[in-house]
């Protein structure tokens, strides 16, 4: 159970409040390589509180800019992309991937007034058929290079889903191992209400999770990559086991938008088979709506098992009401690392698993392994 400021603490995330300046010392994914074409539409996103606008300029460069144009705050994603920025609507004024504004076309000819305008403008890095972005204090910390971002030996695909609820619900659910044999009983039927081991160790990353039901299963391994991203393997029933990555991005307090990847390695008879990348997307996810099916557990589909657990804890869940067992102690750890990592910060020391050192950062693979999908079926 936490206090009431515990529970503050650790779930707001906007400008100024500490977890969210300990959070803005990561990259997050806020879009996709294939929805931002060379002076296509821009696209807003939001991160952290913040909201924001991604382009790509005429020259190829991506832009990641404040939403709100800093003439008379119309959102840029109703602008212009030009060869050498985005154009405001409303008056025309033109913003450089630096956030520079370059014209102001009704001040008077001559006037030096557009350079002493600075917009805010952020950094974005692309990986894997992602966009990431950086929004915190310079230096910015390496983008990570995961495995799954990197291998092309089968197919990758990247989508993303709204969850209309607080980024902690999201985050604790990845170090939950102990919700399969409950909240996924229809796609695990071998271990429904199986009581299970369950395992946590601290690594530099986060946790490695070992999940097992004697008798039943082996141990699958699952890891939490800090502050609130997955890494693990997936064999439901009925679906094409895949390795998967999970960021669950903060947008705001009471919304996360998770960006996902599955790579499914191709087998022995299709290695002659080209890398494909398919980008899905954002699904088009709706609060509180749900599919409903005849299962005779709890009657909810399995794409949506997950949002309707965390969901309905509530948009920011109220911890002075809960009860943690035994059963709980890796939601302990991570929030304990969380607490770690904003002292740090607070403290002008980088938190847990902020990468600055290149030697670090060649493929950063998990021990995940396509055994563990054996382990399961
Ligand atoms: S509000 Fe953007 S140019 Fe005036
Ligand atoms: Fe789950």
């Amino acid at each position: 159970m936490l206090s009431k400021e515990e529970n503050e603490l650790l779930t707001r995330v906007g400008p100024g409040t500490p977890a969210g300046e300990m959070l803005r010392r990561y990259w997050w994914p806020v879009g996709f390589t294939e929805h931002v074409k060379e002076k296509g539409r821009p696209v807003r996103t939001k991160l952290l509180g913040e909201d924001l606008v991604l382009f790509r300029d005429g020259n190829g460069r991506l832009g990641l800019l404040g939403l709100h144009c800093s003439h008379r705050g119309t959102s840029l994603e109703f602008g212009r992309v030009e060869d050498r920025g985005i154009g405001c609507c409303y008056h025309g004024w033109l913003y450089d991937v630096r956030g520079r504004c370059l014209e102001q076309p009704a001040e008077p000819e001559g006037s030096t007034f557009k350079d002493r305008v600075q917009h805010p403008a952020y950094q974005a890095q692309e990986i894997g058929g992602f966009i990431f972005a950086y929004i915190g204090p310079e230096p910015a910390p390496l983008l990570p290079n995961y495995d799954l971002f990197l291998r092309e030996d089968g197919e990758r695909e990247v989508g993303a889903g709204h969850d209309y609820c607080n980024w902690l619900q999201r985050a604790e659910n990845s170090v939950d191992q102990t919700h399969l044999i409950a909240l996924h009983a229809s796609e695990y039927p071998h271990l429904a209400l199986k009581r299970p081991v369950i395992g946590w160790e601290r690594r530099d990353y986060g946790a490695k999770i070992s999940m097992q039901v004697p008798g039943i299963s082996k141990p699958k391994f699952s890891h939490w990559i800090f502050p609130s991203h997955t890494r693990h393997t997936t064999a439901r029933k009925g679906r094409k086991p895949d390795h998967a990555i999970r960021f669950r991005v903060p947008m705001d307090d009471t919304n996360t938008m998770t960006f996902w990847l599955r790579f499914y390695p191709y087998g022995e008879e299709d290695r002659s088979k080209p890398f494909l990348l398919k980008t899905l997307g954002f699904e088009n996810d709706q609060a509180g709506v749900y599919e409903r099916v005849d299962d005779g557990w709890w009657g909810v589909a399995s794409h949506d098992q997950d949002r309707v657990a965390q969901e309905s804890q509530g948009p920011i869940y109220d911890r002075t009401k809960e009860h943690l067992g035994a059963s709980d102690q890796g939601v302990i750890m991570l929030r304990t690392m969380i607490k770690e990592s904003i002292d740090a910060v607070r403290h002008g020391k980088d938190p847990v698993w902020v990468l600055r050192d290149s030697a670090q950062n060649e493929t950063i693979g998990f021990d995940a392994s396509m055994q563990e999908i054996g382990a399961l079926e």
